[in-house]
């Protein structure tokens, strides 16, 4: 994903619905392409029934579904108050974040010495015992360095007191307490299947680093204390640095990016008795890990499902788990434009002259379609997609898709201005029906527990993280574009009351900027502080 390529220009689609840099065409789109983009833009049109159709859905998910709407021991958001100084660990689809984070109360918080890695692709499958024992040597990395870095008596007192750990993790789990989890199916590419409880794999993974470790590079113990989903961690990482006022409420924690997902704080009276906490108050809320990715989330995206979902989704790891996944999440979205691009340019000519990356299964990142978006014209648009697909040969420029040679043989096909720009338009559609999509799932999630019918007065804070996003140009802002729509649209037809006074109902989305290091160290806080 693009770590950086945010552009300022912002124009308007075909689809009345605003985008990045929507290429302005001077000649007409070929028919095909305006087939393929009708197929993309067609959910764009929908988007307060969707929200419907999806808020339903989650009402009946909530009462019945066993692998969604999980229940969590956590029944209350941080105060902003928690205090201390915390490992946190945070397992996502694509990396692995380890770091030392100090909660200073109502002074904010810092986060300190820190690792990040990619994680490895043969470490996704096989044995999950191979994965945290990877997990535990990169602990170990950062919980040294720190150490090297801090003073003797800190040193001391970690040595001898051990560090508590806070853990995110990026999949779902089964959880009745803070410290321990067990591991459900796993998507974005994971395909172990362990039933094991998360907290025994690294305890276990770390006891065999600590038998290695000799007496001049001390660790110390580790303490698990909390462990949550990464939908959680930004909802309460936002949470204790912007906790609710009497104008805002921050009311539920959503994810875009490898993977997507969504909490909310559920009033317990409204879950069936089997995912009702055993023990303390039964009346409050309780935060729920909506996993609304999975498949009971399928049927409202039914009608706009295409062809190249069902081709992505057949060709995945684990057909038909996470439908929703597949259509927004930054794992996919490249690849769906490579599928769509595929099936547009081979219409001129054969397969077989197209670049390899165009052939191959994930063969396009979606950082490519990001830094496609934010380019500021076709000619730059073009050059990425040289470098990208034919770094060797970029620099020359043939003036149509396909040209032939004397002898009649087609010569390889290669990137011009008029295929950059489809690119671009497939590209924009691809990621503006993922940015609708979340929005309706976000305001059908919102319906789960009637935030919207209640605090008409208070602005409605939809926490988010993830690389989509926070890094894809102005994937936020078309998404909350949507979000106010449908808001809109309710708001006229009754559904939610209106705003007093005349203003407008207002539900943003705000960046829990390191969402799932801080999250774990916030819970980390709130259990040693007994306030969960
Ligand atoms: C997982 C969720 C996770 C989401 C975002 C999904 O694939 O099932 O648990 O929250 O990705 O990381």
């Amino acid at each position: 994903m693009a770590p950086s390529a945010v552009s300022t220009i912002d124009n308007t689609s075909t689809s009345g619905t605003k985008n990045t840099n929507a290429a302005k065409p001077t000649t007409p789109i070929p028919s095909l392409e305006v087939g393929l983009l009708e197929k993309l833009e067609a959910p764009l049109a929908d988007v307060p029934s969707i929200a419907r159709a999806f808020e339903v859905i989650y009402h009946n998910l909530a009462l019945t579904a066993s692998d969604q709407f999980l229940p969590t021991p956590i029944r209350a958001l941080p105060t902003g108050e928690e205090k201390g100084r915390f490992l946190a660990l945070d397992l996502g689809g694509t990396n692995l974040r380890v770091a030392v984070v100090w909660l200073y109360g109502g002074d904010g918080l810092k986060v300190c010495t820190q690792g990040s890695w990619n994680i490895p692709e043969h470490l996704k499958s096989g044995a999950a015992e191979v994965l945290f024992r990877w997990v535990a040597d990169r602990i170990g990395d950062v919980v040294g360095e720190y150490l090297g870095d801090v003073g003797s008596e800190e040193k001391e007192r970690i040595l001898s007191e051990g560090m508590e750990l806070g853990v995110t993790f990026s999949f779902p789990m089964e959880q009745t307490t803070h410290d321990s989890a067990l591991l459900m199916p796993m998507g974005k590419g994971f395909t172990f299947t362990t039933t094991n409880d998360l907290s025994s794999l690294l305890k276990a993974a770390y006891d065999d680093l600590l038998s290695t470790t000799t007496p001049t590079y001390p660790l110390p113990r580790l303490d698990i204390v909390a462990i949550t989903n990464d939908s959680i961690s930004a909802l309460l990482s936002a949470a204790y640095l912007h906790h609710s006022t009497e104008d805002v409420r921050a009311v539920a924690g959503i994810i875009a990016g490898t993977g997507t997902n969504a909490t909310c704080l559920c009033p317990v009276s409204k879950l069936p008795a089997s995912k009702q906490p055993t023990s303390g108050s039964s009346t409050g809320a309780i935060l729920l890990n909506t996993e609304w990715s999975i498949r009971g989330t399928a049927p409202p995206l039914k009608p706009y499902t295409t062809t190249w979902d069902v081709q992505l989704d057949l060709e995945n790891e684990k057909p038909g788990f996470q439908p929703f996944e597949e259509m927004v999440g930054g794992r996919y979205l490249g690849e769906l434009v490579r599928l769509v691009c595929l099936d547009l340019f081979s219409s001129n000519v054969p397969k077989s002259q197209l670049p390899e990356k165009m052939k191959l299964r994930y063969g396009l990142d979606t950082k490519l379609c990001s830094d496609v978006e934010a380019s500021v014209n076709d000619d730059e648009a073009l050059s990425l997609l040289q470098d990208y697909f034919d770094p060797d040969t970029s620099s020359s420029t043939t003036s149509s898709a396909a040209t032939t040679t004397s002898s009649e043989e087609p010569e390889e096909w290669k990137w011009d201005l008029l295929s950059a720009a489809s690119f671009r338009r497939i590209s924009t559609a691809v990621s503006t029906r993922a940015a609708a999509l979340v929005a309706a799932a976000t305001i059908g999630v919102l319906g789960v527990n009637d935030e919207l019918k209640h605090h008409a007065e208070k602005q409605v804070l939809v926490c988010y993280t993830g690389t989509v996003l926070e890094k894809y140009p102005t994937f936020r802002e078309r998404c909350e574009g949507f979000m106010m729509e449908v808001v809109e649209r309710w708001v006229a037809e009754s559904r939610i009351p209106p705003a007093p006074s005349g203003k407008r109902r207002a539900v943003r989305l705000v960046e829990a900027k390191d969402g799932g290091i801080v999250g774990a160290a916030v819970l980390a806080g709130m259990v040693k502080e007994g306030r969960t």
